[in-house]
Formats: structure tokens, C-alpha cells, sequence
């Protein structure tokens, strides 16, 4: 049922407020319990964290990195799951093994977990959108975000609920490390249940969002920047704008870019900025500099109070506030916005992209 929208992937775009709500449902406190009932036991145990994952759940993953490591103060390595299973890497048994899939089906997190397991990481933790997939049969853990069923092949409401589950996950390390102050939890827990509102905001952009699409559908490149825990927020809109609108996106750390990737810019190759007013956002500026010198036009999704207004080549949009370490989520919808409506222009096949399956059961 499209319940009135044209694609499932829109509908699902704007389902995300509803679906993070939801994954929030039985949180009332910051504890290992919400990760199963061995979860403070296995969780006092380790000493590092690895989150496998693909595609978009390896955005997610990269992304829980910056949030572990900042909030809990434990080294966190994030891996591409086809990758490291086939790597002969180092096995500390200390680990708390993460695997992020929405499926959970996904042939190489599942053998990725298989070969952590055999090199004798048995911590493992599911982060899964459903209850009876394989993957949670196989870890030890699990966390359950409650998306709702998927149904567009590029994943939306999936990644958010999955961010949402992973800073749940760092506030939990944090906590049992004492990083984590009885203030600072119920701020946190306050920013999370006004999530889904503040989510509602950043959707009622989407007219904007859709003029900019309009110009960026005429173009073969685009080019995605950010930094901190915005690049993998980068990332994913470059892989949402590649898979259903056949666009050729790249992201790229914005302090890259002097080091290769600038050579591209012209006009004929928008920039995609993704700069929240976080302590990065000086920086990125004179990256945006740095492009604006070349003709580059630049597309920037912005906070509030960011000092940057629309000008010649230089396109801004302004989301209503700086939602501090949650922000990620936030500035995620642009990106999905942005690919959707250069797709619909473009006219393909939204749900079902050319060469796509929805759960990669195979290798
Ligand atoms: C991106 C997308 C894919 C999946 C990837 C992993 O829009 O849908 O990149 O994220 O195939 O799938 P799961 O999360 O099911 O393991």
C-alpha cells in the first residue's frame, strides 16, 4: 500500500519520524539490557569494538565510529564486510564484534560474522530491522530497530533507525565505562524522543531540496563533501544518488580534496556540501573556498546560524537547528531527498534500480 505516495521509497523517506519513534519505543533508560539480557556481562568484557557491514549499513557503521570512540573512548574499527572476510587479520578475543544489516541476510556480513566467530571473537552483536533473520540467530546480541518493512531497494528508514540503535550502542559503552553522567543521559534521551520532530522539520524542505534536484539531474557528476561524522552521512547520499538515479556521485572527506579530487572540479561538476554548525564547519568552509576559486557550484546543506546565505554559485539550505551529536541523522534526509527527486526527474526506476537486489543473499 503507497498510502498516496508514487514510490516506496518516498513513502518510506517520509516514514522515518514513525520509525525512529518506534525504534525508541522501550527505551527509557540507557542500559546493556536493551542489547539482550548477556549484554552487561559480554559488553564489561571488551576493550575495542569492529562493526562489519555493506553499502548503506557500512555508512552507519562508520559513522557509529565517531560516536563510540568520542562518547565510550573505545577503539573502534569499522570494516566492509566482503573485505574483511577474506582478510587475514588480527583476532583479539576482547572485541565486541557489531554486524549491521537491515536484512540480515546479507551473504558477506553473514560470512564476515562466520569468520570472526572461527578466529575466536565471540562477542557479537546484531544490529538487524528483522527479528527472524539469520543474522540474529548468529550473534550472540542483537538490537532490534523496529523500520517496519523496507520495501524500496535503496534503504532510508533502515539507516536512520540503524544510526538511532548505534548511538544507543555508545551511550551504553559509555555508561558502563563511567563516561556517562546521569545528566548527560537524560539530555541525550531527550534529543532522541525529539528526533522524530525534529526529523519532520528537515522533510518539510523537500520543495527546496526538489528546485535543486532539477539542476543536478542535467549534470554526469556530482561530487559529495564532508567531514567528521558527516562524511559517511556524505557517503550515503553519494550511493543513494549512484543507485537510483544513475548519476555518477563520489563523497570525499572535504580535507581530500587539495589532494586529487579538485582536478575535477569545473561547473560541470556540482559539489554536494554537508556542513553542519559543528566545530568542522570553519574548515569546510575554505574547502568550500577551494571550489568556488574553480567555477565549482556548490550545493550546501547547512544549520541555522551557519553565516552562509545563497549567492553566486553558492546554493544553501538551511536545516532549522544543530541537533549536536545526533546530527547525522538529520542531515541524512537531504541526501535521500536529493537522490529521489533527481531520480523522479530523471524518471527511472525508483524502487527497483537497474542491477539491484534488495538483500544480497549471494556473493
Ligand atoms: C543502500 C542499500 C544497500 C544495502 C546493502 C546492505 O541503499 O540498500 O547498499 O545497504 O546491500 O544490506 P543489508 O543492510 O540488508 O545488509
Amino acid at each position: 500500500d503507497l498510502g498516496g505516495y508514487r514510490y516506496y521509497m518516498q513513502k518510506e523517506i517520509f516514514e522515518q519520524p514513525r520509525a525512529v519513534a518506534d525504534t525508541l519505543l522501550d527505551v527509557n533508560a540507557v542500559m546493556p539490557e536493551l542489547f539482550g539480557d548477556k549484554a552487561w556481562r559480554v559488553f564489561n568484557g571488551i576493550d575495542s569494538v569492529l562493526l562489519l557491514a555493506c553499502g548503506g549499513s557500512y555508512h552507519a557503521a562508520l559513522t557509529a565510529k565517531y560516536w563510540i570512540e568520542s562518547l565510550a573512548g573505545l577503539p573502534t574499527a569499522v570494516e566492509i564486510a566482503s573485505e574483511f572476510r577474506y582478510r587475514d587479520g588480527v583476532a583479539n578475543p576482547n572485541t565486541l564484534v557489531v554486524a549491521v544489516s537491515q536484512s540480515g541476510e546479507t551473504a558477506d556480513v553473514l560470512g564476515a560474522v562466520h569468520v570472526a566467530k572461527r578466529a575466536g571473537m565471540i562477542h557479537t552483536l546484531a544490529i538487524c530491522n528483522v527479528p527472524t533473520s539469520a543474522l540474529v540467530r548468529e550473534c550472540a546480541l542483537n538490537f532490534i530497530t523496529r523500520a517496519g518493512i523496507e520495501i524500496g531497494v535503496a534503504s532510508t528508514k533502515a539507516f536512520t533507525t540503524q544510526l538511532v540503535a548505534l548511538f544507543l550502542l555508545a551511550l551504553t559503552l559509555a555508561q558502563l565505562r563511567g563516561r556517562l553522567t546521569d545528566e548527560e543521559e537524560r539530555q541525550h534521551l531527550h534529543a532522541l524522543r525529539h528526533l522524530p520532530d525534529a526529523m519532520a522539520k528537515v522533510l518539510a524542505l523537500e520543495p527546496q531540496i526538489m528546485a535543486w534536484s532539477e539542476t543536478l539531474t542535467r549534470k554526469e557528476n556530482i561530487l559529495f563533501l564532508g567531514r567528521g561524522m558527516h562524511y559517511p552521512i556524505a557517503l550515503e547520499g553519494a550511493l543513494k544518488m549512484k543507485e537510483i538515479s544513475y548519476i555518477h556521485a563520489e563523497a570525499y572527506p572535504a580535507g581530500e580534496l587539495k589532494h586529487g579530487p579538485l582536478a575535477l572540479v569545473s561547473d560541470e561538476m556540482p559539489v554536494v556540501a554537508v556542513a553542519p554548525n559543528d566545530r568542522l564547519l570553519e574548515k569546510l568552509r575554505s574547502n568550500m573556498h577551494e571550489v568556488s576559486a574553480r567555477n565549482g557550484r556548490l550545493f550546501v546543506f547547512a544549520d541555522v546560524d551557519c553565516g552562509l546565505s545563497s549567492g553566486p554559485g553558492l546554493n544553501v539550505i538551511r536545516l532549522n537547528e544543530y541537533y549536536g551529536p545526533l546530527s547525522p541523522i538529520l542531515h541524512t534526509i537531504p541526501m535521500q531527498l536529493l537522490a529521489f527527486h533527481a531520480a523522479l526527474a530523471r524518471g527511472t526506476d525508483i524502487d527497483k534500480p537497474r542491477n539491484l537486489a534488495k538483500s544480497v543473499t549471494v556473493e
